[in-house]
């Protein structure tokens, strides 16, 4: 099975620093500055039926989140775009995921490094739901993550950059030791915030749609397109902050994102979310129907 190798021994083609080369060639030396100081961006998107959904959205946040780091993407988003969809019809994709990233060489290895090369690579591979087939099907087990997302005056929150991920993955690896599938994180205030690597929504007053507002996490792409969803159809989105007590008001619960796309929240620590509402059910067969172009 594909999905078990590991991701630096499989076969395909990888687009690095400005060609096509090997897979298995795709190297950095172990002295630079993107592994020992976080200075990398990257970006996550869904191949369906062959078309990258909102590829110049994520070509676009890719530049947008090296900038917060005080770097440029050394590639235009229009080279961005066509790199990816040249990549995506190499490595022969129909539904899968692609994987984008920027980061600063080895020139220099100390905390300054304005010189340092920027290098881009982009990979993408077949790819399953997120969560696996029973999580989605019941709804997923999330708990409180022990870390909180941090505030704007501490990091370049609006980035999707590597660094921000240690407490994602920390907070992760709990959850799931602990059978859940994954965590929510509150923000420094004690706000609602997001999931480890996706947005949150809640139905609530019956037909209405709660979301944290992205002032210190990720305004993720699919949650942007999830609310114009629900606006065509007519439905209230009320983007606001949130007490993590409001939780057990709300009817029925959802996590957006490239990778989650719209799951279903089953349960977050002891308040539970047993039955689907219709506004998520209607949403997830509407971001079906466009991420398909159907
Ligand atoms: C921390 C975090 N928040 C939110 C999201 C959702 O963003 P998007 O919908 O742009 O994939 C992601 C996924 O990339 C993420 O990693």
């Amino acid at each position: 099975m594909t999905d078990l190798l590991p991701f630096d021994q499989r076969d395909g083609v990888i687009w690095y620093n400005g060609a096509f080369i090997e897979w298995k060639d795709a190297k950095v030396h172990v002295l630079n500055h993107g592994l020992h100081y976080a200075s990398c961006v990257f970006e996550g998107e869904r191949i369906y039926n062959k078309n990258i959904f909102k590829c110049t959205e994520h070509s676009a946040r890719l530049h947008a989140s090296a900038k917060m780091l005080d770097f440029s993407v050394p590639y235009s988003i229009e080279e961005l775009d066509s790199i990816k969809k040249q990549l995506a019809s190499k490595q022969n994709i129909i539904d899968g995921y692609m994987r984008a990233f920027a980061w600063r060489g080895s020139e220099k290895m100390a905390i300054s490094a304005q010189q340092n090369k920027i290098h881009v690579a982009v990979a993408c591979w077949p790819w399953p739901p997120y969560y696996s087939d029973e999580a989605r099907k019941v709804g997923l087990k999330l708990k409180f993550a022990r870390y909180r997302r941090p505030s704007p005056e501490s990091a370049p929150v609006a980035s999707k950059a590597s660094g921000l991920y240690m407490i994602c993955t920390i907070s992760k690896h709990e959850a799931e030791r602990e059978g859940f599938n994954d965590a929510i994180m509150l923000d420094y205030r004690g706000y609602l915030a997001e999931a480890t690597g996706a947005n949150l929504f809640l139905v609530m007053n019956n037909n209405e749609l709660h979301t944290p507002t992205p002032d210190c996490f990720l305004n993720g792409i699919t949650r942007q397109t999830v609310i114009d969803l629900a606006k065509k159809r007519g439905i209230r989105v009320v983007e606001r902050h949130m007490m993590p007590s409001e939780l057990s008001n709300a009817t029925d619960a959802f996590l957006t994102g490239s990778a989650a796309e719209i799951t279903r929240i089953g349960s977050i620590d002891n308040i539970k979310y047993p039955n689907a509402h219709k506004i998520t059910l209607d949403l997830m067969q509407d971001y079906h129907n466009l991420v398909r172009g159907l």
